[in-house]
Parts: structure tokens; sequence; C-alpha cells
């Protein structure tokens, strides 16, 4: 199978958890950023930071989508048909898609009561995020050696 195939060719599994972990990484960085924040003051440098870690977290996010949408013919629906790491990649999947639900409802919010209690749901997803991310490639490798030897 070809890089982006039902095995991920090593530039192709590099672009995935490149993106997957800048994804992370701005999340966390921008909830680590808010607790060293005065609220009060709006001069503080770490104000301006903030914000351009969530532009990166946006972006990166966006490139995330993409790529995970082009993994879905044959790395998503291939291992599926062939029942290949079939729990872990379901509930990778399910994440992702409540992160990008719950991302989009932070930029658009049904009621802006809401917010607080999305940016939650948000946040405690990611953390779901990493855990999942960390299970996935651990099944992947211990599936390959078990086949390869
Ligand atoms: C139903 C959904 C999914 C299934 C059944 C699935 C299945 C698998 C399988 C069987 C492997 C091992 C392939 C090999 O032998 O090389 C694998 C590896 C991998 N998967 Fe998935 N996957 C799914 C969804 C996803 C998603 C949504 C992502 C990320 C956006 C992802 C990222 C990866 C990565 C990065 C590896 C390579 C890990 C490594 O070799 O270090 N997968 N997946
Ligand atoms: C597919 C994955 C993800 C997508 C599509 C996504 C998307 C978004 C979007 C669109 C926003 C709103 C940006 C804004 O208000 O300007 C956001 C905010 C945020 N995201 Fe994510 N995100 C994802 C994963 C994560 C992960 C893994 C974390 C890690 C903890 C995370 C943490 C955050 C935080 C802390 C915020 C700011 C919350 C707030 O404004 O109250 N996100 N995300």
């Amino acid at each position: 199978m070809s890089a982006w195939g039902m095995h991920l060719g090593p530039l192709a599994r590099r672009q995935v958890l490149v993106s997957i972990w800048v994804v992370i990484l701005s999340g966390v960085l921008w909830i680590v950023i808010g607790w060293n924040l005065d609220a009060e003051d709006y001069t503080d440098p770490l104000r301006a930071w903030r914000h351009r870690v969530l532009g990166l977290h946006g972006i990166s996010a966006y490139v995330l989508l993409w790529i995970t949408g082009r993994l879905y013919s044959l790395h998503q629906h291939g291992n599926w048909r062939a029942q290949r790491n079939r729990a872990s990649g379901m509930a990778l999947s399910g994440a992702l898609l409540l992160l990008a639900g719950s991302g989009l409802a932070l930029y658009y919010p049904p009621h802006e009561d809401w917010r607080d209690a999305l940016s939650i749901f948000h946040q405690v997803s990611g953390v779901v995020l990493v855990l999942l991310v960390l299970l996935h490639v651990w099944l992947a490798k211990k599936y390959r050696r078990r086949h390869n030897s």
C-alpha cells in the first residue's frame, strides 16, 4: 500500500503525529498561560501570547482535520474492514469528531451562557485525545511486532 495506505509510511506517519501534537501542545499551552495571567491587567504581554497560541491552535486544528480526512478511505476504512486496531481507532476518530464539534461551537456558541461549559468539555476531550493517541500508536507497534515475528 502507498505511504497513505492502511500502513502509514514514515513520512505520512510523521505528518499525522506532528499535526496532532501541535494541536495538543498549543491547546495545553493556552491553558498553562491562563494560569499565569492577571485577569485585571490588560497590559500583560502574556495576553497577546495567549492569543497567538490560540491562533496556532486554530490553524493546526484545520490541518489536522484535513489530514484525518486524507486518512479516511484507506487507513480508517481499510483497517476497519480488515478488523485491525478497531477499538482504539474508533475511539480516536470519535474523540476527533467531538473536538471538531466542540471547537466549532466555541467559535459560534449556540448561547453565550454555554461557552464556559463547552470550553471545559473541549479541554477534557483534548486530554482524552492525548491518551487515545498514545494507546493507538502503542497498539499499532504491538500489532506490527506480532505480525513481523
Ligand atoms: C476506525 C479508525 C482507525 C483504525 C481501524 C485504525 C487502525 C490502525 C492500524 C491497524 C494501525 C497499524 C498499521 C500498521 O500496521 O502499520 C494504525 C496505525 C496508525 N494510526 Fe490508525 N486507525 C484508525 C484511525 C486513525 C486516526 C483517526 C488517526 C489519526 C488522525 C490514526 C493514526 C494512526 C497513526 C499515526 C498510526 C501509526 C502508528 C505508528 O506506527 O507509530 N488512526 N491504525
Ligand atoms: C481535532 C482537534 C481539535 C480541534 C478541531 C480544535 C478546535 C478548536 C477551536 C476551533 C477552538 C476555538 C478557537 C477560538 O476561540 O479562537 C479551540 C479552542 C481551544 N482548544 Fe481546541 N481543538 C482541537 C483539539 C484540542 C486539544 C487536543 C486541546 C488540548 C487540551 C485543545 C484545547 C483547546 C483550548 C484550551 C481552547 C480555548 C478554549 C476557550 O477559548 O475557552 N483543543 N479549539
